[in-house]
C-alpha cells in the first residue's frame, strides 16, 4: 500500500501539481482519518438500510449512483469538505463547483469489471482540463477490491474512439472500451485506505477489475469543475458552488439539501436527470443506445451487465453462462431487499380487515419479538403471509418455500402448514371448510408450535390499537436471514426446536 504524499498545510505541493500535470493523476492523499471516513461509510449504509423500502420515486442505487449531492446531505457534506477543497484548488483555482458526484459501490466476491475508458468521453464538456474528479476511499480500494487503474501519462491523448469490445478476460464489458491497446504494465494500481483520495483528469485512460474480497468497495467521485468549464452538448447544464464564486454564469447553481431526499431536491435530481440523457444523446453516434449514453456519462463504471446472444438455451456457449451465474450470483444478494419491497406490495393487498397485510405482517413479528422469540422466528412471523399476493390458494406453502433455504426447519415447517391451523378461528363459520384441518397434522415434532404460532402471533394480530414496531426495525434481520448460506445445515437444523418464547429475552425487549 503506497504511503499518502505529505501535503503542505492541506494542499498540494508545486512537485505534486507539477506530477498530476505530468501524469494525469495523482495520489494518495490522507483527507481525513480512517475513523472518519468509517464513520460516514455507517452512515451510508444507514440510508441505505433506512431508505432501501422506501417509496423514492426512482431507485435507492439512482440516486446512490447519479448526482447524489443534489439529494443527500451526507454527499453534499464530502463533497464540499474544505480538507477536499484545499487540493482541488491546487488543480483548478480557487473557483470550484461540483458538476456531480456519486457512490460507486463494488460489492464482496462479485465480477464486474470495468474497461479502460476516458470520463470526459460523454460529459459534453469537451476535452477540457477545468475539471478534475477526487476518488473518496470509504473502504480499502486494493487491487482485490478492484481498486482503478490508471495509464500515466494518457491524459495528454484526445478523446480516444471508444469501441463495443467482447474482451475474452472481461466477460461482462461488452460496452464502451477505449479503441486503444492498454497493456497491464502500463497500469498504475491505485490503492486507497479508507480517507484516502485520489485525482484524476478526465482524460486518463483507467478501468478497474473486479471485487474478490470480502469487503464491499465504496468510492465516492467528486467532479469538480472551474468557472472555465463549458457545456457544449446540452442546452444547459447544471452545477453547485463549493467554494468562491461563478465568474462566467454558464451553469444552473443548484443548492445543497438540508434533508434526505426532500420533495424538492428530488424534483431538481429529476430535471438534471432527464436535461443531461437528452443532450448527451443528440451528441453521440446512432449506435449507442440512450441507456448507454447515459450510463457512460454518469456512471465511470461503465455498463458493466450486457446480454447473451442466444435466442434458444442450447445455443448459449460456455462464456454467456459463466455471464449468466455471475449475474444471478448477483442477483441473489438482493432476495431480502426484494421480499421487503414485496412486503410493502402487500399494503395494497387484501382489503375488509382493520388492518393491511402489511399491517398484519408486521404485528405478527412485533409479537415474536416481544416473546422473546429467535430470529428466525422474527422473519418466519414476519414474512408467513407473503404468499398472499401471488398464490391465495396456497399461501402458506408459497412463503415457507421461500424461507425453506434460510431458516430452521422447525419455522418452515410452521409457516408451511400454518394455513391449516388458522382454520381453527373461523372455519366453523363457513361452509366447506374444515375447522379441525390441523388434526391431520397431530403427532408432528413441531405440532405444538404451529399451535403457539397461530394462537399468539398469527390470529391475534389484526388489532389496529396495538404498537406495531416499524418495517424498517426488521429490515437488518431480513437482511441477516437472507444473507445466509442456502440451506446450511447449522441453519436447518432438522429436528431442533427453539421454543417461540422466552420471557427473559421478553422482558428485555419489553416496550
Ligand atoms: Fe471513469
Ligand atoms: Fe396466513
Ligand atoms: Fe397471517
Amino acid at each position: 500500500m503506497p504511503q499518502p504524499l505529505s501535503l503542505d498545510n492541506g494542499h498540494l505541493t508545486d512537485a505534486q501539481k507539477n506530477q498530476y500535470w505530468n501524469e494525469g493523476f495523482l495520489f494518495p492523499l490522507q483527507i481525513m482519518p480512517p475513523e472518519e471516513a468509517a464513520n460516514l461509510r455507517t452512515q451510508l449504509e444507514r440510508i441505505e438500510r433506512d431508505w432501501l423500502a422506501a417509496d423514492l420515486p426512482k431507485p435507492l442505487m439512482t440516486y446512490k449512483r447519479n448526482h447524489a449531492h443534489i439529494v443527500m446531505p451526507l454527499a453534499a457534506k464530502l463533497a464540499t469538505d474544505p480538507r477536499i477543497l484545499d487540493t482541488v484548488e491546487g488543480i483548478l483555482g480557487p473557483d470550484l463547483m461540483i458538476w456531480s458526484a456519486e457512490f460507486f459501490i463494488k460489492e464482496p466476491q462479485t465480477k464486474h469489471v470495468v474497461g479502460m475508458h476516458q470520463d470526459l468521453t460523454y460529459w459534453g464538456l469537451g476535452e477540457t482540463s477545468d475539471q478534475v474528479t477526487a476518488w473518496v476511499a470509504l473502504s480499502p480500494a486494493t487491487i482485490d477490491s478492484g481498486c482503478m487503474d490508471f495509464v500515466k501519462g494518457s491524459h495528454k491523448n484526445p478523446i480516444m474512439p471508444h469501441n463495443d469490445t467482447f474482451a475474452e478476460t472481461n466477460l461482462l464489458s461488452r460496452g464502451q472500451e477505449i479503441a486503444v491497446a492498454v497493456n497491464d504494465e502500463e497500469k498504475t494500481h491505485i490503492e486507497l485506505q479508507p480517507g484516502q483520495i485520489s485525482l484524476h483528469h478526465g482524460l486518463t485512460f483507467h478501468g478497474s477489475g473486479p471485487n474478490v474480497s470480502n469487503d464491499r468497495r465504496i468510492g465516492f467521485a467528486i467532479r469538480y469543475i472551474n468557472p472555465n468549464a463549458r457545456q457544449k452538448v446540452a442546452d444547459r447544464d447544471y452545477a453547485m458552488i463549493a467554494r468562491g464564486t461563478d465568474t462566467a454564469d454558464a451553469f444552473v447553481h443548484v443548492p445543497t439539501p438540508d434533508s434526505l431526499f426532500a420533495t424538492e431536491a428530488l424534483a431538481r435530481h429529476h430535471e438534471i436527470q432527464s436535461e443531461q440523457t437528452k443532450a448527451l444523446a443528440q451528441g453521440l453516434s446512432k449506435d449507442v443506445s440512450l441507456y448507454q449514453a447515459y450510463a457512460d456519462a454518469n456512471d465511470y463504471e461503465g455498463p458493466t451487465v450486457d446480454k447473451v446472444s442466444f435466442t434458444q438455451m442450447k445455443d448459449g456457449t460456455k462464456e454467456e453462462y459463466e455471464f449468466l451465474t455471475a449475474h444471478e450470483i448477483d442477483h441473489t444478494k438482493h432476495t431480502a431487499d426484494r421480499l421487503l419491497q414485496a412486503l410493502v406490495d402487500l399494503d395494497e393487498g387484501l382489503s375488509g380487515y382493520q388492518i393491511t397485510r402489511l399491517g398484519h405482517s408486521v404485528q405478527s413479528a412485533t409479537r415474536a419479538y416481544r416473546d422473546g422469540a429467535d430470529l428466525d422466528w422474527i422473519v418466519s412471523a414476519l414474512l408467513h403471509d407473503i404468499g398472499d399476493i401471488y398464490a391465495p390458494y396456497n399461501h402458506d406453502e408459497y412463503a415457507a418455500t421461500i424461507l425453506k433455504p434460510f431458516v430452521r426447519e422447525q419455522c418452515s415447517w410452521v409457516v408451511h402448514t400454518h394455513g391449516d391451523f388458522q382454520m381453527l378461528y373461523y372455519g366453523h363459520h363457513l361452509d366447506g371448510f374444515d375447522q379441525n384441518k390441523r388434526e391431520r397434522h397431530r403427532g408432528h415434532a413441531y405440532f405444538e408450535d404451529n399451535e403457539v404460532f397461530c394462537e399468539r402471533w398469527d390470529q391475534a394480530s389484526f388489532d389496529p390499537e396495538y404498537k406495531d414496531l416499524p418495517l424498517e426495525f426488521f429490515a437488518p434481520m431480513v437482511r441477516e436471514v437472507f444473507d445466509r448460506t442456502p440451506y446450511d445445515p447449522d441453519v436447518i437444523r432438522p429436528g431442533a426446536r427453539e421454543p417461540l418464547q422466552n420471557t427473559d429475552i421478553a422482558a428485555d425487549r419489553s416496550e
